[in-house]
């Protein structure tokens, strides 16, 4: 298994692009599923997480080609086995999203249960919920969610959704399923992501009748069938934070390029609290950190408030930050597991349910720890580059599933890392 070596103590400078945004590259490589015609994507990230979904695809028959580096070819044609297996779905919960463009396109799917994961129980109840009510006939058995248009019908039928919470994956599959129904679908409390816009915007040049992408009502009217696109995946604004947060816990100097502040005003907020400058520029952002940065409390919520993917990361910044600060996280109940090894480079950090109460130190020392998953991984790396001393991550397959060439990038930008096979 693979190993990350980090020398810490380096103040990280330079320039690095940021790549596509796994969380808007998923749901869009979903997407094709829900036309017969070619859907060409530009800027999809080299990532796990994003070969898993190609395979994924592949075995239901889609036609996958890839062109260069960061462009994909899905040719859905040929679709005829709408099955998402255990063995795919366990290494990845957003196989889920194939749920609903299979639906709607083919009339029926299997798709396995995702189990839960490392950081929550993740239950997916509204999902079926929301595809029931536009007329799925749905059963759960065996570990496996059974989905078919009802008898007599062609067609899902549009419907009025009021989802119980506000869930990403699940407003995408539903619109996803609605985008072919008959008649229009209203969905309410939906998540306001900007990978839910990304996803809304490929689907509408795909032919989609979409409105309120990006607010908490969407609007879709169904149409009859979708036909071919082309659409660039967003710059992925969780990688954009890592680095911003890595830049600013090692005091350094960065500009980050083919990406934008737009959708990380509360990182921005938070990190120009703790001391730093930053300029937004049109398609890139600057930092610059102070010797020592000031600790500020961040409690996660739906966007556009303090992403749930970035408080890890930002932990990690306050465990070297002068003061203490209350990180509370409120959208998944298991969410701090990095936080124990963080203690073991040093970090003074108290748990108190999804409280933790971090006291930042003078410095943090070089150890031996453990990835446990992706934004878990991401803090043990930033740790690690402000750390005294090597700092060994163990099991960085997590950081594969997320970080595009990570150890290159860090590099680009002065920090001094090697994998280790
Ligand atoms: N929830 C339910 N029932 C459901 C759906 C969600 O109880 O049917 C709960 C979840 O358990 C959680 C909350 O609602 O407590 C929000 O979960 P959500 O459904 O929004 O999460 P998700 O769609 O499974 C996506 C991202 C996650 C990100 C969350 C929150 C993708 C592929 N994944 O997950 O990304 O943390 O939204 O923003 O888009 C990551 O990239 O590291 C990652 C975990």
């Amino acid at each position: 298994m693979d190993k990350l070596l980090i020398e810490g103590g380096r103040r990280l400078s330079g320039e690095v692009a940021i790549s596509g945004a796994k969380n808007a590259a998923l749901p869009i490589l979903c997407a094709s599923l829900l036309s017969a015609e070619p859907l060409q994507l530009r800027n999809v990230p080299r990532l796990r997480d994003v070969a898993t979904m190609l395979r994924l695809l592949e075995q239901m028959g889609v036609q996958v080609r890839r062109e260069g580096d960061c462009e994909v070819v899905l040719d859905s044609r040929n679709l005829d086995t709408p099955i998402a297996p255990y063995d795919m779905v366990k290494t990845m919960r957003a196989s889920i999203l194939v749920l609903g463009p299979l639906l709607a396109r083919h009339g029926e799917a299997r798709v396995s249960l995702p189990g839960g994961c490392a950081i929550g129980a993740r239950p997916v109840e509204q999902h079926i919920r929301g595809l029931q009510a536009m007329g799925a006939e749905i059963q759960v058995e065996h570990g496996y969610i059974h989905a078919r248009i009802a008898d007599g019908r062609r067609r899902l039928q549009g419907s009025r959704i009021v989802t119980d919470m506000v869930t990403v994956t699940g407003t995408e599959n539903l619109m996803m399923a609605a985008v072919l129904a008959d008649g229009e679908t209203t969905i309410e409390n939906a998540a306001r992501e900007p990978e839910v816009v990304d996803l809304a915007d490929c689907l509408v040049s795909m032919g989609a009748r979409i409105s309120g992408a990006g607010s908490d009502r969407i609007r879709i009217h169904g149409v009859e069938r979708l036909h071919g696109a082309s659409h660039s995946v967003m710059a992925d604004r969780i990688e954009t934070g890592t680095y911003l947060c890595a830049a600013a816990a090692t005091g350094g100097n960065i500009r980050l390029t083919r990406t934008s502040a737009s959708h990380l005003d509360a990182v921005v907020d938070k990190l120009l609290d703790a001391g730093c400058e930053i300029v937004a520029e049109r398609e890139a952002i600057r930092l610059a950190a102070p010797r020592r940065l000031k600790a500020v409390s961040v409690r996660t919520s739906p966007y556009p408030a303090f992403p749930t993917d970035m408080q890890a990361q930002f932990m990690a910044v306050n465990c070297v930050a002068e003061g203490s600060a209350v990180m509370r996280e409120t959208i998944f109940e298991n969410r701090f597991m990095h936080a124990v090894e963080l203690i073991r480079l040093g970090a003074d950090i108290r748990i108190d349910a999804s409280n933790a109460m971090v006291t930042g130190v003078e410095r943090l020392q070089g150890a031996t720890v453990m990835a446990t998953d992706l934004r878990a991984s991401a803090s043990l790396v930033i740790a690690g580059l402000v750390a005294e001393g090597e700092t060994l991550i163990d099991r960085i397959y997590h950081l594969d599933r997320g970080y595009e060439r990570i150890e290159e990038k860090l590099e680009q930008l002065g920090a001094v890392v090697r994998r280790i096979r």
